[in-house]
């Protein structure tokens, strides 16, 4: 069991849980962009860092999403140095950067309102400066192409990098369309709203930067017609599945699906209009 002081609070940190992890166990909040607890730490964006100092680290500024907590870790989460950084480290991010609501929200939370367009945009990931006002709220984080990669394992997006030698510069985010199945991961874990979704009639598009990066047929619900998801995406999760939940997975939409598990724990579901469907 490893003890730390966290904004004077003494924790006692989780196997394997990282300062930030310990932080918001307790209900501390540590403002992150990079970070998802699903993916964990990636350490580019620099929003989650913190003071700290103990026995085994002189006392420093660093990022706690990839900070292991050690006895004796002193951290305070707040200090005015730095609401500071993380107020410049925003505003650089925001310059030049179309503001979604996502990180509007975020840089209202660090107490900016309002931010100068310096006609500049920093990367997240590289902390590199281009000329020019980028169209695109992307701070090229990395969570889409990880989730992507790491969790979905379909592996349909990527750095783009241009340059040679040393001077490589991951510039914006690109779709291998072959691999991609529409499940629409990379959108949900887009901090900045740069991904999204748009399902008309039975077409899904996967708007990256406002272009459609990709367009995929939906398949129709077996029991409400309804067109719900990608033919690529159930045969993705049948290929994770075992034989014997091979058979409770098809082409049912999870309204239908809850309504049939709850007709089956129940006997009184689903209701008149359900019925008329089915
Ligand atoms: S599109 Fe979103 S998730 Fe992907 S790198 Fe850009 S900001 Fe991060
Ligand atoms: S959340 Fe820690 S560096 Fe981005």
């Amino acid at each position: 069991m490893t003890t730390l002081t966290i904004d004077g609070q003494t924790l006692v940190a989780g196997p394997g849980q990282t300062v930030l992890e310990t932080a918001r166990a307790a209900g501390i909040a540590i403002p992150t962009l990079c970070y998802h607890h699903a993916l964990g730490p990636y350490g580019t964006c620099r929003l989650c860092i913190v003071e700290a100092g103990g026995p085994s680290l002189s006392h420093t500024i660093t990022t706690s999403c990839n900070l292991m907590p050690a006895d004796g870790l002193i951290v305070e989460t707040a200090t005015p140095r730095i609401q500071a950084l993380r107020k410049t480290i925003l505003e650089l991010m925001l310059s030049g950067t179309k503001k979604t609501p996502e990180l509007r929200c975020r840089a209202g939370a660090a107490g900016i309102t309002n931010s100068n367009n310096t006609g500049t945009h920093t990367s997240a990931r590289t902390g590199r400066i281009s000329a020019g006002t980028s169209t695109d709220p992307c701070i090229l984080c990395g969570l889409c192409i990880r989730v992507c990669r790491d969790t979905i394992k379909a592996n349909a997006l990527s750095f783009s990098v241009s340059g040679t030698g040393r001077h490589k510069v991951a510039e914006m985010v690109a779709m291998t369309k072959e691999r991609c199945i529409g499940c629409g991961t990379c959108a949900a874990v887009c901090p900045v709203g740069a991904i999204h979704l748009e399902d008309r009639g039975a077409l899904r598009r996967i708007v990256l930067y406002g272009k459609t990066a990709n367009k995929l047929p939906l398949v129709r619900c077996d029991l409400c017609s309804r067109p719900f998801t990608t033919e690529q995406f159930i045969l993705s999760v049948l290929s994770r599945v075992d034989h014997t939940l091979r058979a409770g997975i098809g082409h049912i939409c999870p309204d239908c699906g809850r309504g049939r598990f709850a007709t089956a724990l129940t006997g009184q579901f689903p209701p008149a209009d359900r019925q008329e469907i089915q």
